[in-house]
């Protein structure tokens, strides 16, 4: 059947009729807060890159998470940013470390939201690299323990969920039975499982202070051109004990999205990240987009490519407009 019987505009003609028929539709419950953690006290370090995102200290990250909270976002998920980096990256894993103070001083604060933590080095190392640098090569295997360790000392701290970001081969695996022998095995892991190297996470460099002190991440992180090895991976990390896979960037890759999505049946989430956001804030800023419309657009988009959870600096942004909308 079609035109003049069939006419798609009926069911375009009103709000309410559009919002009948809407096929994908966002909500609170799928977003999940990224935040900075460095050490001190009263920090409110805005990022120049991210508009409303900023390094916190830990009385100032308390603030934060109780008006996330109150959003009812349902999680956050937590980078730190250490007093001193070391070639093995031990602030990571140190008892004390940046992370593991925060998500303390978060669970004593706030009860019912979740705590992720992304499990890295790259941001605790001296010379920036997610592993142990040996005669200037990221090594592999040697690094498996010290995030084994990290992702420890997280689960330890109270964290919910922790987040391999590493792309290591066989981290999942090797987090997995550290978690389960320390009496973690109720700590899930969402795992960074095709990420990419990639351009857009020039932001967060910024605001984590880790950029690669040489080189770049290729060696390790996929190649952009690359879908079918995404595939593997993601089966890979879900072999190993993964319970949510995830794809990084979002924007750039939601064909890998859509096909993570049809090919799995786990959760699937993806991240929004720095770059994408940075673009659009700065073009919105210039008054060249309108930035409310393009957020909403951008978020709908990964949701409807097949995210379960999407990782957005924009969280805060999109949970207050869904509430202004009830
Ligand atoms: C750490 C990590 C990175 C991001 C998340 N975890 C940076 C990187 O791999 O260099 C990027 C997030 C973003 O750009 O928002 N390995």
């Amino acid at each position: 059947m079609h035109f003049p019987m069939r006419r798609p505009r009926r069911l375009r003609r009103s709000e309410t009729i559009r919002r009948m028929v809407r096929e994908t539709v966002l909500q609170v419950d799928d977003l999940i807060m990224p935040l900075f953690v460095v050490h001190g006290r009263g920090i409110r370090r805005e990022i120049p890159p991210m508009p409303g995102n900023y390094q916190l200290s830990v009385d100032q990250l308390t603030r934060e998470v109780k008006e996330i909270a109150a959003l009812r976002i349902p999680a956050v998920l937590l980078f730190g940013i250490p007093e001193r980096k070391d070639a093995h990256g031990s602030q990571a894993y140190a008892k004390d470390g940046i992370i593991q103070q925060a998500v303390r001083a978060i669970k004593d604060s706030v009860s019912d939201l979740l705590v992720i933590t992304d499990t890295c080095l790259c941001e605790y190392t001296s010379h920036g690299h997610c592993g142990v640098v040996e005669e200037g090569v990221v090594t592999n295997d040697p690094t498996l323990e010290l995030l084994a360790k990290t992702a420890v000392a997280q689960a330890e701290a109270g964290a919910d969920i922790v987040a391999p970001s590493d792309m290591m081969d066989g981290r999942v695996g090797a987090i997995r039975e550290a978690l389960s022998s320390s009496g973690f095995e109720e700590v899930a892991i969402m795992s960074y499982a095709a990420k990419y190297a990639s351009g857009f996470y020039g932001p967060f460099r910024m605001a984590a202070e880790s950029a690669p002190q040489f080189g770049d991440r290729r060696s390790y992180q996929m190649d952009p051109a690359n879908a079918a090895e995404a595939l593997r991976e993601v089966a890979m990390d879900l072999e190993e004990g993964a319970d949510i896979i995830m794809v990084k960037p979002a924007l750039a890759y939601l064909d890998i999205l859509w096909r993570v999505r049809t090919e799995f049946d786990v959760p699937v989430a993806a991240y929004n990240v720095s770059g994408e956001f940075a673009m659009v804030k700065a073009a919105a800023r210039l008054g060249w987009l309108e930035e409310e419309q393009v957020m909403w657009e951008i978020l709908t988009a990964i949701k409807r490519a097949g995210a379960d959870l999407i990782l957005t600096y924009f969280a805060k942004d999109a949970a207050r407009l869904l509430r202004q909308r009830e």
